[in-house]
């Protein structure tokens, strides 16, 4: 009787010992499935970034090109435009405008051809607000009268460089 208990224990124990090792096994393998995944994915991640960066500078490089070559072009451009030179402050803050010789633009009037004492008075003018415009108002409001001053006595001179120019 006795023998029987104990072998009826001893299988119980190898049933248990069998169903833990299977267990084992199991997350065992879970876990090396989980590493798999992982490198998988670092995988997938190393091979999807490889080719963007394999292929990311040509297209690039591309644009670049034809970006400068844009830029070449109206450089020139601006460059046959402009019969003369014109102060940085001037090519700056007023040619957008004004045009890059003072030609005037559908924007703004002309200003070749008036004198400097004309547009100095002008600038003067809009800048206390006497002569009222927002635009010109808003523009001299950061320049000071030196500046305005050497802008009027440069603008004044536009015509006179304009026939040196031809
Ligand atoms: C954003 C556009 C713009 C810019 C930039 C600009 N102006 Fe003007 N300017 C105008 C407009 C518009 C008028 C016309 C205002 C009016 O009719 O009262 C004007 C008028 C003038 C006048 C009066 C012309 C006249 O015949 O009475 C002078 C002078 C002048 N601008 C000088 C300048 C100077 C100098 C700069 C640079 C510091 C400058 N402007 C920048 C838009 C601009």
């Amino acid at each position: 009787m006795i023998r029987h208990i104990i072998a009826a224990i001893a299988g119980a124990l190898t049933i248990w010992a069998i169903l833990y090792m299977a267990k084992l096994d199991a997350e065992v393998d879970r876990l090396g499935m989980i590493k798999e995944i992982i490198a998988k994915s670092q995988q997938e991640v190393k091979v999807k970034k490889q080719p963007q960066v394999q292929q990311q500078p040509k297209p690039q490089a591309k644009e670049d090109n034809e970006a400068e070559k844009k830029l070449k072009v109206l450089k020139e451009k601006a460059g046959r435009l402009s019969a003369f030179e014109v102060s940085p402050l001037y090519r700056r803050n007023c040619a957008s405008c004004h045009g890059i010789n003072g030609e005037g633009t559908s924007i703004a009037p002309k200003l070749i051809g008036k004198s400097s004492d004309y547009i100095y008075e002008q600038l003067l003018a809009f800048k206390s607000g006497k002569r009222k415009n927002y635009v010109m108002y808003g523009l001299l409001r950061n320049l000071d009268e030196e500046e305005l001053k050497a802008l009027a006595d440069e603008i004044g001179s536009f015509a006179q460089k304009l026939k040196e120019a031809q």
